[in-house]
């Protein structure tokens, strides 16, 4: 919703489908639209692309994984950056400095910054900078996955995709800074460090991370009649007070 985006496709596991549409439904709470696809069985992070093709239909795309977390100064003119990259057909990945390098895609760098190659969970990393699970592509992605094969791990492996794009040098990186935080909770233990972050963080600012309903807002997705009638319906708690708050005008920042 940063980068612009209104039409998006949640791909999950069937039993988990009923879950999001719960939560989200079809989006329009939010001035979005929300389409779901069933992942029957876990084939790799790229197969986004095959499952999504016909969403994805002509356009140029964005990929994020539901276990990802962002939160930062300039999240968003780095997604709008993205995008304009993708004006010049080119892809967009993101780095970030890690400890555990070999758990994650690791990025290769030259003497100038550019990426010289992506591995995947090596086991001797060539720098502490992973790729994070947010990419942008142009739209012959969905070309590009029917030439990868699945890996030792037989998933369809999303750095194989990058490296597609790094061998065409149509492939761009944009460092997040030391300041940003990203989170991968795919673990039980990442998850609830990840609910500790957000929970300090909201506590000693006020403010909502990745308040879905007021970034509707001030995109200009929802008027303000709507975002207060779902605050009201909320209004015992701190997420409605922060959506009233918002449409009051008193949340600047
Ligand atoms: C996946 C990607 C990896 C990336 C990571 C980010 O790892 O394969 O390149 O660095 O997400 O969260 P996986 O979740 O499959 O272990």
């Amino acid at each position: 919703m940063l980068a612009g985006i209104k039409d998006i496709l949640i791909i999950c596991r069937k039993d988990d489908i009923k879950r999001f549409e719960d939560l989200f439904g079809k989006g329009h709470k939010f001035g979005i639209n929300i389409s779901y696809e069933v992942q029957k069985y876990p084939g790799g992070i790229a197969e986004a692309f095959i499952i999504g093709k016909d969403f994805i239909g002509e356009d140029n795309v964005c990929l994020v994984l539901g276990d990802n977390i962002f939160y930062g100064n300039d999240l968003k003119n780095n997604l709008k950056r993205a995008v304009v990259n993708l004006n010049d057909s080119k892809a967009t990945i993101f780095g970030h400095y890690v400890n555990d390098a070999n758990r994650f895609g690791i990025v290769e760098f030259d003497g100038n910054g550019s990426v010289v190659s992506i591995e995947e969970k090596p086991s001797n990393p060539k720098s502490n900078y992973a790729v994070v699970g947010l990419y942008f592509y142009p739209n012959d992605v969905v070309d590009i996955v029917k030439k990868i094969k699945p890996s030792k791990r037989n998933e369809l492996e999303i750095t194989d995709i990058n490296n597609e794009y790094l061998s065409m040098n149509r492939l761009n990186i944009i460092t997040f800074g030391r300041g940003f935080t990203w989170l991968d909770t795919g673990t039980f233990e990442a998850l609830s460090e990840a609910s500790m972050f957000v929970k300090m963080v909201e506590n000693h600012q006020g403010l909502k991370i990745s308040c879905l309903e007021e970034i509707a807002y001030n995109n200009g997705w929802i008027t303000k009649e709507e975002l207060i009638i779902v605050g009201k319906t909320m209004a015992n708690n701190q997420y409605g007070k922060h959506l009233l708050n918002v449409a009051d005008g008193k949340v600047n920042y």
